[in-house]
């Protein structure tokens, strides 16, 4: 097996990424939450970090897009450092098997979500949080500046506001966990913090520098900032591996083998411990919500570099 500094990524990449963009792409941009509907369907972006900070970019790798569901990994390494492991007594840390937004887990298993990705859990981390923060929508704001370095991070509040309009199943999810006890905070207040939370914008090259820390055991290795135990680096990861792809977590192992988190804006985070994170965007959705392309270059890319982590 070659060494990594031998891997040719820049030319790996090119090659994927050409050969990418003359897929037929069957997926279809995300429109429940009607401003995601109003995005390029055409977007492409892909950029790769290494843990040695040798950094490789293709297409529209420098422009923002809205990270959805993948914001939720970084309100569980949050909540996670605020509240501990007391966390795991209101959220699991399985798979679920069904889709982001199923109401039908929930009911059988009395309000408590299968894991912190799923909507429900993503909802119960944000009660979490909002009970820790004195101001929950810039606290969190600022600790996602602060771990990427970046000033330049911020919620889009036209999408947050479309999301609310048209949010009723986790306004459905959210009552029900209320009902069993496991929503401390008020409801509305909850929703709006998750709703900003999914709102937030990052380019590619953003999404791969903020979340290497977690192919570097919790510690940033460019400006070895610690930012969360190697102990907690470890279990996000795995919940990433289980959890990051809801009912496709088995798809997106068989054929890309790397810890991730999809988002409905069509982007994908990975990350090889170890080695370097990835990110990729392109707004076509598969039937399960996770990038339809962005799930193939990552499937080519681990296995022309003989990436994966098995
Ligand atoms: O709550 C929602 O439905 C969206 N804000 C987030 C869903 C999402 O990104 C699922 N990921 N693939």
């Amino acid at each position: 097996m070659k060494p990594d500094k031998l891997i040719d990524y820049q030319q790996i990449l090119s090659k994927i990424t050409a050969d990418c963009r003359q897929i037929d792409d069957i997926g279809n941009v995300a429109s429940y939450i009607p401003e995601l509907g109003n995005i390029d369907p055409n977007k492409f972006g892909v950029h790769l970090t290494t843990i040695d900070n040798q950094n490789f970019s293709f297409g529209d790798s420098t422009e923002k897009f809205s990270i959805q569901s993948i914001s939720k990994v970084l309100a569980l390494t949050l909540a996670l450092k605020l509240e501990g492991g007391n966390l795991w007594r209101r959220v699991g840390v399985e798979p679920s098997g069904t889709a982001f937004n199923s109401l039908v887990q929930l009911e059988y298993e009395h309000g408590i979500p299968r894991n912190p990705f799923i909507n429900a859990g993503a909802l119960v981390i944000c009660d979490i949080l909002i009970s820790h923060l004195k101001k929950p929508k810039y606290d969190f704001l600022e600790f996602t500046r602060n771990i990427s370095e970046n000033p330049n991070l911020n919620y889009c509040s036209r999408i947050a506001e479309s999301e609310k309009l048209a949010g009723f199943r986790n306004a459905a999810h959210i009552n029900l966990m209320k009902s069993y006890g496991n929503i401390n905070n008020d409801i509305n207040i909850v929703l709006d913090f998750y709703f900003n939370l999914c709102s937030l914008e990052m380019s590619c090259q953003e999404l791969a520098h903020t979340f290497l820390f977690l192919a570097s055991n919790g510690i940033n290795p460019i400006t070895n900032q610690q930012i969360i135990s190697s102990r907690r680096s470890k279990r996000i990861n795995a919940i990433m591996q289980l959890c990051g792809f809801y009912d496709e977590a088995g798809e997106f192992s068989f054929k890309v083998g790397l810890p991730g988190k999809s988002g409905v804006g069509g982007g994908i985070i990975a990350i090889h411990p170890g080695k370097y994170s990835i990110a990729v965007w392109s707004p076509k959705l598969n039937k399960k919500g996770n990038s339809y392309k962005g799930m193939k270059i990552l499937g080519s890319f681990t296995t022309k570099t003989r990436s994966s982590i098995f």
